[in-house]
C-alpha cells in the first residue's frame, strides 16, 4: 500500500493503491479546497507534489496549471491516483470559517425557558414498613406518575442510590427521565445550538440554567468533498449505495470534532448535555438525518419531510449524553430550509408590524418578506458566488483573501484578510471589486470590462496595465504578482463578473418578486435586513452599487449576523420560542420563483450593475 505523508500538516497515511488523492486527503482528515466535486473544473484543489513522481499532467491540470507551475510538481489533488509514495504539500486553509464563528451571540440576551427540566430530590430510605420500589419512590418524590425511564439509566440506579445517600437528580425532557445523576446536578444543564451550513458548521454551546452561550465552535462543511452546492450534494447521495451514509457520516464527524471542541473549551462533562437543537438548509437536515434527498433535486422539488425531527443523540452517533434529545427545526419549502425558520424567528419578522425584507446570502440565498400581515419566503438559485466559488480565483473568507476593495482618489485601496498577502478573492471582496470597477468606469451597467484596445481614450494611463487579456474577456489585476505560491497576479476576471451578476441578479430579482406579491413597491421598506455571515462584510454602498438591494436609504439595510444560527440558540434555550418554531411554517407563504412567468424578465432586468 502506497505510502503519503502531507506537509506541513505532517500527517502520514497509508491508502489503497489506486485511491484519488483528494479523497485520500480526506481520509488523512485534510481540507482541500475544491468546488467541482472532484470533477476537473474549478481547479482550486492544488497540491504540491514535494517527493515522488506526478506522472504526466491530466487535460485538466494543463487548463488550470501554468507550465512553471507543472514543472515544479503543483498538480489537481483530484487528477492524481496515489501509486506510489508520495510527499504531498497542502496549501494551509487557515480558519475558513472564523467569520462564522465570531459572529455568534447576535442576539445578546436569550430568553432561558428549557425544555429539559432537572430536578434534584432526597428520597426518603426504605425501611420494611416502606418497601416501594426504587423507581416508584423517586416518581413519588417527583411527583409525577406519568414519567417514563430508560433502561439504562434504571440499571445501576439502586447501587447510586445508596452511595449517595439518596440523593439524586433527574433529567426529564417531556414525560422521560432520560438521565439520573448522584446527588445535586441541577445546575448543570447544558444544551448545544447547531447551523449545519452548506460551508460551515457552527455549534455554541449554551448554558441553560443562566441562558447564556458559553462557547462557540465551528468547522468547514467535511461534504464538500462531494461538491460546494446542495444538488451535487443531492446528486452524490442519489447516485450509489451509501453514499448517503457516507455524507450523513461526515457532517456527524464535523459536529461531533465541534462537540469535542465546545466541551475541551469550557470542561463541562458530555453527559451534561442533554439537547441539540440544529437549524440548516432543507438537504442539510435530509443529509444529517441521514433521510434520502433525491426528490428535492428535480421539479417539484419534493422534501421527504419538512416538519420537526427528534431523535435520541445516540442514533444519530453525536456524543453528547446518550438519551439526549437533537431536534431539527421544520423546514418551509424544499429549497427554503429551517435556516430561513431561525433567521425569522432572531429578527422577529412574524412579530412586525413594519414592512421588512430579510436576506440571508450563504451558499444559497433566502428571502422572507413580511409585509401587510403576510409572511412570505423564496430561494433563488443564487449560486455559491459569494462564498468564492465559480470564481476564477474565489476563495473562502479567510487569510489572504481579499476583502475589501475601495475606489477612492482615483485609485483602488485593496485590503486583505489578516493583512496576508493576497490568495484570492472572497465574497465581500467580489461585490467590492465590481463597485469599484463600476465607481472607476472600468465597467459599464451591463457588467463588460471595457476594452483597451478599443477604447483608449476612455482609459486613463495608470489603468492600462491592469487590464489583460484572459479566457473569458478581459481581466483586471486587483494585486499584481501576489499569490504567495503561484506568482500570479490576483484578478477579478470578465467570468467573474458575469457569475456576479447571475448571483446578484437571482437574488435581486427575488426580492422584487416577493414585493410585487404583497404589493408593495421597494421604496416602503421600512428596513431590509442582510443575514449571514456575508450580511456583516459586504459593504452596504458596495451592494447599492452593483444593484444587489433595492436603492433604499443605507441606513434602512442592516446586517444581523447570523440570524439562522441566532434562531437555534433561541429554540435550544426556550421552550416557548421553540413552539414558536414549530408552528411558523404554516405561518409562511412560500413562493416558487421556477414556476414563475414573470421571472424571468425581472432576473434580466436585475442583472445589470446599478439600478
Ligand atoms: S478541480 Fe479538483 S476539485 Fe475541482
Amino acid at each position: 500500500m502506497p505510502k503519503l505523508r502531507f506537509i506541513p500538516q505532517n500527517k502520514e497515511i497509508e491508502v489503497e493503491s489506486g485511491i484519488n488523492l483528494l479523497k485520500a486527503a480526506d481520509q488523512a482528515g485534510l481540507y482541500i479546497e475544491g468546488d467541482c466535486a472532484g470533477k476537473g473544473t474549478c481547479g482550486k484543489c492544488r497540491v504540491k507534489l514535494v517527493e515522488g513522481d506526478a506522472g504526466n499532467p491530466t487535460k485538466a491540470e494543463k487548463k488550470h496549471l501554468s507550465e512553471k507551475e507543472l514543472s515544479e510538481g503543483w498538480a489537481l489533488s483530484c487528477q492524481k491516483r496515489v501509486k506510489e509514495n508520495w510527499t504531498v504539500e497542502v496549501p494551509v486553509q487557515k480558519e475558513a470559517h472564523l467569520r462564522k464563528t465570531t459572529l455568534a451571540g447576535g442576539v445578546e440576551n436569550l430568553e432561558g425557558d428549557p425544555a429539559i427540566e432537572k430536578i434534584a430530590v432526597k428520597l426518603s430510605r426504605p425501611a420494611v414498613k416502606d418497601q416501594t420500589a426504587d423507581l416508584e419512590r423517586l416518581l413519588k418524590h417527583l411527583d409525577r406518575d406519568d414519567l417514563s425511564v430508560e433502561l439504562r439509566e434504571l440499571s445501576g440506579f439502586p447501587g447510586m442510590l445508596r452511595s449517595n445517600n439518596f440523593s439524586v437528580t433527574a433529567a426529564i425532557s417531556g414525560n422521560r427521565i432520560i438521565s439520573i445523576e448522584p446527588g445535586d446536578t441541577s445546575d448543570q444543564l447544558f444544551g448545544i445550538a447547531f447551523d449545519i451550513g452548506t460551508t460551515t458548521i457552527m455549534g455554541s454551546l449554551i448554558d441553560l440554567h443562566k441562558a447564556e452561550v458559553i462557547a462557540v465552535a465551528a468547522e468547514t462543511n467535511p461534504q464538500n468533498i462531494y461538491g460546494a452546492d446542495v444538488i451535487s450534494r443531492i446528486n452524490h447521495a442519489s447516485e450509489g449505495k451509501g453514499n448517503l451514509k457516507q455524507l450523513q457520516d461526515k457532517v456527524i464527524e464535523a459536529t461531533n470534532t465541534i462537540i469535542k471542541e465546545l466541551l475541551k473549551q469550557t470542561k463541562v462533562a458530555r453527559d451534561r448535555v442533554y439537547e441539540i437543537v440544529a437549524v440548516g438548509n432543507t438537504t442539510m437536515s435530509h443529509l444529517f438525518m441521514g433521510v434520502d434527498p433525491t426528490y428535492l433535486a428535480p421539479a417539484p422539488f419534493i422534501p421527504a419531510y419538512s416538519r420537526a425531527l427528534e431523535l435520541e443523540a445516540s442514533e444519530l452517533g453525536l456524543d453528547i449524553n446518550p438519551a439526549g434529545r437533537v431536534i431539527f427545526l421544520p423546514n418551509i419549502a424544499g429549497y427554503v430550509g429551517s435556516d430561513t425558520l431561525g433567521v425569522i424567528l432572531a429578527t422577529e419578522m412574524d412579530k412586525r408590524t413594519s414592512k421588512c425584507a430579510a436576506i440571508d446570502i450563504g451558499t444559497n440565498g433566502e428571502l422572507v418578506l413580511a409585509a401587510n400581515g403576510r409572511l412570505m419566503a423564496c430561494s433563488t438559485a443564487a449560486g455559491p458566488a459569494f462564498e468564492g466559488a465559480q470564481i476564477k480565483q474565489g476563495m473562502r473568507a479567510s487569510a489572504g483573501a481579499v476583502e475589501a476593495v475601495q475606489y477612492v482618489n482615483d485609485d483602488f485601496e485593496i485590503s486583505t484578510i489578516d493583512d496576508a498577502p493576497a490568495k484570492g478573492v472572497c465574497g465581500s471582496g467580489l461585490i467590492d471589486a465590481a463597485a469599484a470597477l463600476v465607481d472607476s468606469g472600468l465597467i459599464d451597467a451591463t457588467g463588460r470590462i471595457i476594452n483597451p484596445e478599443e477604447n483608449p481614450d476612455q482609459l486613463p494611463e495608470k489603468f492600462k496595465n491592469r487590464l489583460k487579456r484572459g479566457e473569458s474577456g478581459f481581466e483586471f489585476i486587483l494585486v499584481p504578482g501576489s499569490d504567495s505560491e503561484t506568482g500570479d497576479d490576483i484578478v477579478l476576471s470578465q467570468g467573474d463578473l458575469r457569475e456576479l451578476q447571475l448571483a446578484k441578479g437571482a437574488i435581486y430579482a427575488g426580492l422584487k418578486i416577493l414585493l410585487k406579491e404583497a404589493e408593495i413597491d421597494e421604496q416602503e421598506l421600512d428596513e431590509v435586513l442582510l443575514a449571514g455571515a456575508f450580511g456583516n462584510y459586504v459593504r452596504k454602498e458596495s451592494a447599492l452599487t452593483i444593484g444587489l438591494l433595492p436603492q433604499l436609504p443605507s441606513e434602512k439595510i442592516v446586517a444581523v449576523g447570523n440570524a439562522a444560527g441566532d434562531g437555534s440558540r433561541m429554540a435550544l434555550a426556550s421552550k416557548k420560542i421553540r413552539e414558536r418554531a414549530f408552528a411558523l411554517p404554516d405561518k409562511v407563504e412560500h413562493l416558487e420563483l421556477s414556476t414563475r412567468r414573470d421571472f424571468q424578465d425581472i432576473f434580466v432586468d436585475a442583472l445589470k450593475f446599478g439600478q
